[in-house]
């Protein structure tokens, strides 16, 4: 599942305000924004300077900082002595507006996107900005066989299955009856059902039963989008079914920023958290975590 409670997945979002963003109309965001409040995390604080973030107290970072920081419109997050001056931009709302402003989103996943934000668990589909790097990915590979595990209403799907050449193929993995009917909708819609075969059901069990019918080896891109305490098992399957070289990418692996919050120990916090360190430390994949919406970690089997 992708982020339980903040629109668009954003990481460095945290205080709630609603925002309509220009040119995405009818779209309502929670975003959660540290950085509207003008102060972002740091690591050298104020004494008593505070504010709130995610329902707990941080400090806002000292102005006497070598660190660049506070300023309304540059987020420089990171600490000088451990990297290197880095600069590493935090996102806000107003970026991230910018951000979504230069995504091409196709108008049919607008319409689906769309659809979507009056259902339950709408918070829980990729962001634009997401959706059109796995379609670049799924590109870039030159993809032909894809699996998506956890297609909700399809936005995700529907964004990979637009950029698959006619003869490709995406089984997309989903339990819920009721999302697949809107995700088969939209595929219609969009002219891509030929390219999608739906398997309706525990995820877990039809990768297992495509690797029982020797599919293994034989996918160019696989997108993990389902439930977190799972992330391990579905990984081990999709790592028979993909080919060298294929991409497997993981969605939600920062967790709204808890996975590096060591006060944070629920069991889908510390799943996540588990895994991100395997994957670390498995030398069977080439590995990029990306700090895009919850952050996606993107794979490619050695
Ligand atoms: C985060 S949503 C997927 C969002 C989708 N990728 C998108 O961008 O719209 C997760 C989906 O995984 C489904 N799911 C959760 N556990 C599952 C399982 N064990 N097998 C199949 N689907 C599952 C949920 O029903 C939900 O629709």
């Amino acid at each position: 599942m992708g982020s339980s409670f903040l629109g668009f997945h954003r990481l460095s979002i945290v205080t709630h305000q609603h925002v309509i963003l220009p040119g995405f109309q009818k779209l309502l965001l929670k975003f959660h924004s540290s950085a509207a409040t003008g102060h972002i995390a740091c690591s050298k604080p104020i004494k008593g300077s505070s504010m709130r973030y995610g329902g707990r107290c941080m400090r806002a970072c000292s102005n006497k900082s070598k660190i660049r920081c506070c300023s309304s419109n540059a987020f420089i997050i990171a600490n000088d002595e451990k990297y290197g001056n880095k600069q590493v931009v935090s996102i806000n709302p107003r970026l991230y507006d910018y951000i979504l402003s230069n995504v091409r989103e196709p108008e049919i996943l607008q319409q689906l996107r769309e659809e979507t934000a009056s259902m339950h668990g709408c918070q829980m589909q990729v962001s634009p900005d997401q959706a059109q790097l796995l379609a670049m990915l799924v590109q870039i590979c030159g993809a032909e066989r894809c699996i998506e595990v956890g297609v909700y209403t399809g936005y995700s799907s529907l964004a990979v299955a637009l950029v698959l050449p006619e003869s490709g193929l995406l089984v997309a993995c989903e339990r819920d009856a009721k999302y697949l009917d809107v995700a088969k909708k939209y595929y219609d819609l969009a002219n891509v059902s030929h390219k999608v075969n739906v398997k309706h059901g525990l995820a877990a069990d039809a990768l297992k039963s495509m690797i029982l019918n020797g599919e293994a080896g034989s996918y160019d891109f696989a997108f993990v989008d389902a439930e977190k305490r799972m992330y391990q098992e579905y990984y081990e399957l999709l790592l028979q079914l993909v080919k060298v070289g294929g991409l497997i990418v993981i969605d939600n692996v920062l967790w709204h920023g808890k996975v590096a919050d060591p006060m944070v120990n629920d069991a889908k916090t510390v799943s996540i958290r588990n895994f991100n360190k395997n994957i670390m430390e498995d030398q069977r994949v080439s590995i990029s975590m990306v700090p895009i919406g919850d952050g996606m970690t993107i794979c490619q089997k050695r």
